[in-house]
């Protein structure tokens, strides 16, 4: 049975922080076409209402079609401490992430938290997310269940840490390694799913542990790496305590194996130039996190760095302060007007789906809409609340009447979700 969608319809022909705004195309009054949980054809609706007779029509008027979102750096075990007050990074680990993430020794609780998670971002359009878990391997596995349960594209990894830590949420080079490798073999390509190999960040490493891990991403080349990266001044300077042989932050992972195309490191604001030449060099990519380094009081990422390297966009649940990728797009907005740059519309919703999924390795798959993309859909209502509706009553194209839906949009204009060819909840 092919599903046929109708919209307006919103897909990349390139990257426009490259290519141009013209790498974003829209059709006015398009389609697309879904069977078997792939897209099969995209166009003017006319056209494939003409292909597709038989098609089980959703007629979304005006209304636009979009890839899902993608969030490309979560801890999904910090979603019931998301906008606690009044910290920065260190004090707010300590104060209430790690509290939070010892209640994660509960198998039930895990899959409690898993579950209420992908609920909340399923509810505003984000249909992949690449996260973090916690030290203990039920909690792994709780994030993979649900997200199998639904269908999703999803990654994510155990979260390893042999120092500065409580106990109770401390592993060691070994254990993080053993079990990393056994959740690896057990879950990586299943379904949707795939393996992360996930050091917390330097601080809570020691070079051991990370050149464990190192040597683990040798043996299963194929997967993701993903840590942080000069998010706070005061952690790089807890860094170069910690390391005193290296030459910087970036180093540390270096020297241990860490660094290659398929490494993922989230904030990566305060860089010397070195550390950005061997970036780009490296083919390494970046995540921005802009709610969550205004919240935690980090830094302005500069996002200039999108023409050199693969950035993605992502919330950070629970540093960020907001789950919805719509507020993620406001928040990067701001941020880059704090920097004098004016990322266009076009620009920031190519973050939160194609960039993300580059970001991720997996543009081939998900975060465009093209003939053979999985189908991930959100459909987006640009006048969801009479403030957007007025706003968006001027529009003389398509940005001007979306932009206020990036500034002020949250779960209400997310009409429609489709994960892996299916509606969302059917
Ligand atoms: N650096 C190390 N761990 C974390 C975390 O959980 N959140 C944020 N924002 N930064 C970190
Ligand atoms: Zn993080």
């Amino acid at each position: 049975m092919t599903d046929l969608i109708l919209g307006q319809v919103l897909r990349y022909a390139g990257d426009p922080f490259v290519d141009g705004l013209s790498a974003a195309q829209i059709l006015g009054q398009g389609a697309v076409a879904i069977e078997a949980g792939r897209i099969t054809a995209v166009g003017e609706a006319a056209d494939l209402r003409a292909r597709y007779p038989r098609a089980r029509l959703h007629n979304h008027g005006r209304k636009l079609i979009s890839a899902g979102f993608i969030d490309a750096h979560v801890h999904y075990p910090q979603t019931a401490i998301i906008a606690s007050w009044g910290k920065r990074l260190i004090d707010w680990l300590n104060t209430y992430t790690f509290p939070e993430e010892m209640r994660f020794s509960d198998p039930a609780y895990a899959q409690e938290i898993a579950n209420r998670y992908l609920n909340l971002i399923l509810a505003r359009g984000t249909t992949t997310v690449c996260s973090y878990a916690t030290i203990h391997p039920a909690s792994v596995d709780a994030i993979f269940t649900a997200a199998q349960t639904r269908g999703m594209r999803l990654f994510a990894g155990k979260t390893c840490m042999d120092r500065n830590a409580p106990e109770g949420l401390r592993d060691t080079a070994r254990t993080a390694y053993d079990d990393s490798k056994r959740l690896l073999e057990k879950w990586h390509g299943i379904d949707r799913l795939s393996y992360v190999i996930t050091p917390r960040f330097s601080p809570t490493s020691t070079p051991e542990q990370l050149q464990a891990l190192g040597a683990l991403w040798r043996d299963y080349p194929d997967c993701l790496m993903q840590t942080h990266l000069s998010e706070q001044t005061d952690e790089i300077a807890w860094v170069k305590d910690l390391f005193p042989q290296s030459r910087d932050y970036l180093d540390t992972y270096e020297a241990q194996g860490l660094l290659r195309e398929g490494a993922v490191y989230g904030h990566a604001i305060h860089l010397t130039d070195r550390e950005r030449a061997r970036l780009v060099e490296a083919g390494a990519s970046l995540v921005h996190c802009p709610t969550s380094n205004t919240f935690i009081g980090s830094g302005l990422f500069d996002m200039t760095l999108a023409t050199k390297l693969r950035v993605g966009l992502a919330t950070d649940t629970g540093g960020g302060s907001n789950f919805s990728m719509l507020h993620t797009m406001a928040a990067a907005y701001e941020v880059a007007q704090l920097r004098g740059q004016s990322l266009h519309p076009a620009q920031l919703w190519w973050l939160a789906t194609q960039g993300s999924a580059r970001a991720l390795s997996c543009e081939d798959r998900i975060g465009n809409i093209a003939p053979g993309m999985e189908a991930d859909l959100v459909v987006i209502d640009l006048a969801s609340t009479p403030a957007i509706e007025q706003a968006t009553r001027r529009a003389e194209d398509l940005w001007q009447q979306l932009f206020p839906t990036i500034m002020m949009g949250d779960d209400r204009a997310v009409a429609e979700v489709w994960v892996g060819g299916k509606r969302i909840p059917d």
